[in-house]
């Protein structure tokens, strides 16, 4: 394996020394740390990208359904549970919202001055992020109760 081939030979690139032979171990394993283990250094893996869904898929029931859950559990806070709070206009009064726009800002986020959209691909999964899409684009045109 690579590592233990780069211990080996700093071990003996530092045997003609005279240094002691558990100092130079030390110092070979220093040496070789950087490169292991394998997992730590590799990099983090880009999140799946789910299919573009079509406007049908988006209107299903069950994906507003699952869509909604996820937003009042970790979007409501900032959106109200409609959409309705926070700092842009409320959801339900948007027109022609693109889904692909909705998307790509829950992905990426969006920052204006002081106002901080975080972004959510690191931690929700592309396809339920196009349910809460399809919960955000139900919203548009409903009444308040
Ligand atoms: C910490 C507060 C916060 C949380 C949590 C948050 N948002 Fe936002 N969101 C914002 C802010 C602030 C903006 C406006 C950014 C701007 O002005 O550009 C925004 C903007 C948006 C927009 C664009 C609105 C528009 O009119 O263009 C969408 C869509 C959105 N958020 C969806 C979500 C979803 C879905 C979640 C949950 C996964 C979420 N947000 C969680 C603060 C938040």
């Amino acid at each position: 394996m690579f590592v233990s081939r780069f211990v080996i030979e700093a071990l003996r690139a530092v045997a003609g020394t005279g240094l002691p032979r558990s100092l130079a171990l030390a110092c070979a394993s220093l040496v070789a740390l950087p490169f292991g283990p394998p997992v730590a250094i590799a990099a983090e893996p880009e999140p799946v990208v789910a299919p573009v869904p079509t406007l049908a898929q988006l209107a299903d029931p069950e994906w507003i359904a699952a869509g909604r859950s996820k937003f009042v559990q970790t979007c409501a806070y900032c959106h109200g549970q409609e959409g309705d709070s926070g700092k842009v206009r409320p959801f339900r009064e948007r027109k022609g919202w693109d889904p692909q726009l909705i998307h790509d800002t829950i992905v990426n986020g969006r920052r204006r001055g002081a106002n901080v959209m975080p972004s959510w691909k690191a931690s929700i999964p592309d396809d339920l992020i196009w349910k809460i899409v399809a919960y955000i684009h139900s919203l548009e045109g409903k009444p308040r109760h």
